[in-house]
């Protein structure tokens, strides 16, 4: 039986997810999409990472990006891998940190540089730095549908990295398609798995788009009750170490989806595609969103 959520929260990942896999943009910008997607509705934004700038140089200025606004009503959230990031992104004002780990051991080794085991020991102190100053985290998990290293994923590897980021206090965790392979069917059964042991209120989607199913698994999640979503408006990026993967599925094709199937989201559609075609002239491109791209035809 169906059990579509009332009401949807998306996680707009653009600024973050998006731009660090596109060719850098100025930190203006930046600051300039931010503030377009908050007066779009937009509530949840990831805002920029405190990682290695020799890792991931287009979030070099996250820091700056993010002292650049004066957005009290949104959820400002940054990649924080380690003390120090949590430390960097502390001090620039962000109010929920995100961890990442992933389903798979080599994409962990190559996206952060250590073992998935090492990965939660090194969250410990970050969880800790968080709890002190009263600081949300969410975990994300990569490679929950496949891997570029390792191919198939046993949804156990997913369910017990969960697990264990919901016991270092992660409130939320959020299932990464990093590169974009999943399908339906796939969606369903690993879900399936998950919501027999974690509850639906503690879990997100997040779906690169690269084989053009992320639509149709949201769709899927949305049917079990999944009530949060991650985009990146425009389906701005992808991930550096993840070769091949696009983008984020765009955020305006998700409001597309969720408005026809009735579904509360808050956002007002014309001001979030306006400001995909705003970040993609920055960026010399068009937005891959289907909807943006029909609304500016109208
Ligand atoms: P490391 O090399 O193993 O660690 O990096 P280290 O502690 O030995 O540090 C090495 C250098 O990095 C040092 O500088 C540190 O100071 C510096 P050096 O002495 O060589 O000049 N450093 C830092 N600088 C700034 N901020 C920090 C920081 N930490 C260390 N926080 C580390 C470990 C995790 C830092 C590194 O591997 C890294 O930054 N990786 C980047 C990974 C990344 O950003 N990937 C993309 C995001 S994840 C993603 O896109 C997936 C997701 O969207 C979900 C999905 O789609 O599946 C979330
Ligand atoms: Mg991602």
């Amino acid at each position: 039986m169906s059990v579509f959520p009332q009401k949807v929260r998306i996680v707009e990942v653009g600024a973050r997810d998006g731009l660090q896999n596109e060719k850098a943009v100025t930190t203006a910008d930046k600051v300039a999409l931010i503030n377009a997607l908050a007066a779009a509705g937009l509530k949840d934004i990831e805002a920029g990472a405190f990682v290695s700038p020799k890792w991931v140089p287009q979030m070099a200025d996250s820091a700056d990006v993010i002292s650049a606004l004066n957005l009290p009503d949104v959820n400002l959230s940054a990649l924080t891998p380690n003390l120090k990031g949590a430390q960097a992104a502390h001090a620039a004002g962000i109010k929920e940190f995100a961890i990442f780990t992933a389903a798979s051991e080599s994409f962990c080794q190559k996206n952060i540089n250590c073992s998935i085991e090492q990965s939660i020991e090194r969250f410990s102190d970050v969880m800790e730095f968080a709890k002190a100053h009263n600081i949300k985290v969410r975990g994300y998990v990569s490679c929950v549908l496949g891997c570029p290293y390792e191919d198939e994923i046993d949804p156990q590897a997913v369910l017990y990295v969960s697990q264990k980021l919901l016991a270092l206090g992660c409130y939320e965790i959020s299932l990464g398609d990093t590169i974009g392979v999943g399908t339906a069917k796939k969606v369903t059964e690993l879900l399936t798995l998950l919501l027999q042991h974690i509850d639906k209120s503690q879990l997100a989607v997040h779906f690169h788009d690269t084989y053009g199913q992320a639509l149709t698994n949201i769709y899927a999640a949305l049917n079990l009750g999944i009530a949060t979503v991650d985009a990146a408006v425009a389906g701005l990026g992808g991930c550096p170490y993840a070769k091949g993967a696009s983008g984020n599925v765009a955020t305006e094709d998700v409001v597309y989806l969720l408005q026809g199937l009735g579904i509360e989201h808050a956002i007002d559609l014309q001001r979030l595609s306006d400001a995909g075609w705003q970040i993609t002239k920055a960026l010399g491109k068009q937005p891959v969103s289907k909807v943006s791209i029909a609304l500016q035809a109208k």
